[in-house]
């Protein structure tokens, strides 16, 4: 067979002119250690702080520690194929995660890649994990609520819209269920939630999910998970994650709810690889940027101001204790960051008080420019009442008679207190605590023994829903209390015909 030499000169000058050498980007470098989710490699002398590389097998990591002779990097996903001399290449882009609608209704794992078993995402846009937060001029003050449907949160530490409010207590006090229920009420309230979960079980995260899924929740929810055996990279990296997908609806002037569940075990991951990266260790052996992992997480959730569209990102963080120790390192620095708490205390959940929320250590910064006029009204000295009881109980624990003053306050506390219980996966809409606690203030339950108040509570919902549905319908289109004459009716009508007459 002859060989046409002129065409193959063809070929090669055709192959030559198509050659598009792109060394800029491709430097390669080659892995000196691995272990732990941590890898070091020599070569990668342009490789950017938080730049994403890529290993020979695919898998990918993102560069942390720029030395003079080598990069440290985590490794985002299967450590145990990596081995020493295995090439490391950059990739000139910053680690991204997939954003969009497509995420709805979706588990994903905080590379955005579906741990569901339903398949591909479909959607082409990205959002950078890292990004910086919005400026001053860029927002404006929270002023819309956002209603959690549990009564002691609306009440007496309301969250706003664009409001960071820490939710913080031992492990069993309850802290996950507010985050499932605030999520479930979330329904047709023009909002999407992103659930992050770090570090918890993969079979408690599956019961989560099939939770919100029970409750039609699922369907305006993405849920991100890192779960306890990921390794901590993973962990590290999965709030940013999260943020990124909220902030994508957020710019397009929409409302996200975004909930960190939990803060303390990412803290934990990012000590863990900090360490393993050979970072000087600080206070309780975290890192001296521990203060900045955080704060830079949370300064993302914001109010846009209205040139920007008005969109928000509202987020949950979520921070365990240890024995009720509010002054340990990372929860006062989180505290610090976020616009107030919710505490959570074991005693009162296992005296039966649940949600167990210490009314006393829990605020709220912004909320009361958050709380519809009806709910200000009724709400207005509930938390200084419930303080007031608190002492009065303590105490008159020792004194028998007392004053008939004393003695209406207690009463009043007592069913304060009871008032304020709500059981699982039960939010209420903002019109019914209205009503409730209204009730409450205006002395309607006086009378009412103190363990039949929430049966009293139902029953007077159910009545309302039939026979003054338009009190209810007032409350949500106005914002506001009917007049009082109207609704004391009504209440008492319930009342004279009901077994608490
Ligand atoms: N309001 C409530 N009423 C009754 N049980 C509750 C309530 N809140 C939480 N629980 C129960 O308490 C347990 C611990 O709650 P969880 O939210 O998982 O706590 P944490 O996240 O703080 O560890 C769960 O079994 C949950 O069902
Ligand atoms: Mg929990």
């Amino acid at each position: 067979m002859a060989i046409n030499a002129q065409e193959i000169s063809a070929l090669i000058k055709k192959q030559i002119e198509n050659f598009q050498p792109n060394f800029d980007v491709t430097e390669t470098g080659v892995v000196t250690y691995v272990g732990d989710g941590i890898a070091r490699a020599r070569g990668l002398d342009n490789a950017m702080s938080g730049e994403l590389l890529e290993f020979g097998n695919g898998t990918f990591g993102m560069a942390q520690n720029l030395e003079s002779n080598d990069v440290g990097i985590i490794i985002l996903g299967d450590f145990d194929s990596i081995r020493e001399g295995d090439t490391v290449k950059r990739t000139g882009k910053i680690m991204e995660v997939p954003v969009g609608e497509a995420l709805i209704g979706r588990v994903v794992n905080p590379l955005g890649q579906p741990v569901d078993g339903l398949g591909e995402i479909a959607t082409e846009d990205t959002r950078p994990v890292e990004t910086p937060a919005p400026g001053v001029m860029q927002r404006q003050s929270v002023s819309e609520p956002l209603q959690t449907g549990i009564k002691a949160i609306d009440a007496l530490v309301p969250i706003g819209r664009g409001q960071r409010e820490l939710i913080i207590g031992d492990r069993q006090t309850g802290k996950t269920s507010i985050a499932i229920d605030t999520i479930i009420n979330q329904k047709g309230q023009d909002m999407i939630c992103i659930y992050v979960a770090i570090g918890q079980k993969e079979s408690t995260v599956r019961s989560q999910v099939e939770t919100l899924r029970k409750y039609g929740a699922l369907d305006y929810t993405i849920v991100v998970t890192a779960s306890a055996s990921q390794p901590s990279p993973l962990l590290y990296i999965a709030p940013y994650a999260g943020v990124a997908m909220a902030e994508e609806f957020m710019y397009k002037g929409k409302h996200a709810l975004i909930v960190y569940d939990d803060l303390s075990k990412q803290a934990v991951a990012y000590r863990e690889l900090s360490l393993l990266l050979r970072r000087p260790p600080g206070r309780e052996a975290y890192p001296g940027d521990v203060f900045y992992l955080h704060s830079r997480l949370l300064e993302r959730s914001a109010k846009l101001s209205d040139e920007l569209g008005g969109g928000s990102v509202t987020a949950l963080p979520f921070i365990e204790t240890q024995a009720g120790d509010i002054s340990a390192y990372i929860a006062t620095n989180v505290i610090s960051i976020t616009d107030g708490q919710i505490f959570l205390q074991e005693n009162l959940f296992n005296s039966g008080i649940r949600p167990a929320i210490d009314a006393g250590s829990s605020v709220s910064r912004v909320g009361g420019s958050a709380q519809i006029k009806a709910m200000k009204k009724v709400a207005g000295t509930l938390r200084l009442d419930l303080a007031s009881y608190r002492e009065l109980e303590a105490f008159t624990q020792f004194g028998s008679d007392l004053d008939s003053a004393t003695q209406a306050k207690l009463n009043r506390g007592r069913r304060t207190v009871e008032v304020l219980k709500q059981g699982l996966h039960k939010p209420l809409a903002v019109e019914k605590q209205v009503l409730i606690l209204y009730a409450l203030t205006h002395g309607f339950l006086d009378s009412v023994p103190v363990n039949d108040i929430l049966t009293f509570q139902d029953d007077m919902f159910d009545y309302f829903d039939s026979h003054y549905h338009d009190i209810f319908e007032t409350i949500r289109t106005t914002k506001d209390l009917p007049e009082e004459s109207v609704l004391d009716k009504a209440i008492q009508s319930f009342k004279d015909q009901s077994q608490f007459s």
